[in-house]
């Protein structure tokens, strides 16, 4: 996978633009987690709250699908910093960044595939819907499942990988942070 063109041992930093879209992302995909593992997950679809609980969980899941593409689109045009550890180290972390997109763009695709199989649209606009009585009778849901599974562990070891690169004393901490970009 080479993304290398856009490296520049000029750059210690991230476009403040893709840090803000990375820290949003962040607390957007861990409250859509969340929210879809304890709340959603432990409500029965005849419950009354669960179409406001979806109401919250859909609305969020497509703006972050948009803000993927956006960041999407930013990653690839603009500068970023060069590789922190080794090449191979840096080919790993490469694989694990392209992964926690690709599987948060799969989240949000067989979210859409449960909302459009279980006509669950009008629920966006406050409309009234006749639930199914799981959800796990849409081909989808076992993807989104899986999917959420899969992104868990991605962001666990996203994060040791930065913790680690911290107590090696090189910190990438910063890099994703906002600052003058060319010191
Ligand atoms: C990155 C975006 C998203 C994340 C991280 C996310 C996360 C989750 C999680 C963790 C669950 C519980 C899964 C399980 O049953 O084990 C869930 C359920 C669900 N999500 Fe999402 N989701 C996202 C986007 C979407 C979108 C865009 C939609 C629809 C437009 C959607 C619709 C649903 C539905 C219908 C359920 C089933 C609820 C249930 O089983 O009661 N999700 N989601």
């Amino acid at each position: 996978m080479t993304t290398g063109v856009r490296t520049s041992p000029n750059v210690t930093r991230y476009h403040p633009l893709l840090v803000s879209l990375h820290w949003i992302i962040a607390l957007m995909a861990a409250a859509s987690l969340v929210g879809g593992l304890l709340v959603l997950q432990a409500t029965p679809n005849s419950d009354p709250m669960k179409p406001i609980y979806l109401r919250g969980h859909m609305a969020g899941g497509l703006v972050l699908g948009v803000l993927m593409v956006l960041r999407l689109l930013t990653r690839l045009r603009t500068a970023r910093p060069q590789a922190a550890g080794t090449p191979r180290l840096h080919r790993a972390s490469q694989v694990a960044h392209w992964a926690l997109y690709l599987v948060m763009f799969a989240m949000v695709f067989t979210g859409i595939g449960m909302a459009a199989l279980g006509g669950l649209w009008p629920i966006l606009s406050g409309g009234a819907v006749v639930l199914p009585e799981t959800f796990a009778l849409l081909p989808p849901h076992a993807g989104h499942e899986l999917f959420a599974r899969v992104l868990i562990g991605l962001i666990a070891v996203h994060l040791l990988a930065a913790l680690w690169h911290a107590g090696t004393g090189k910190s990438v901490w910063g890099r994703m942070w906002f600052g003058n970009r060319f010191g």
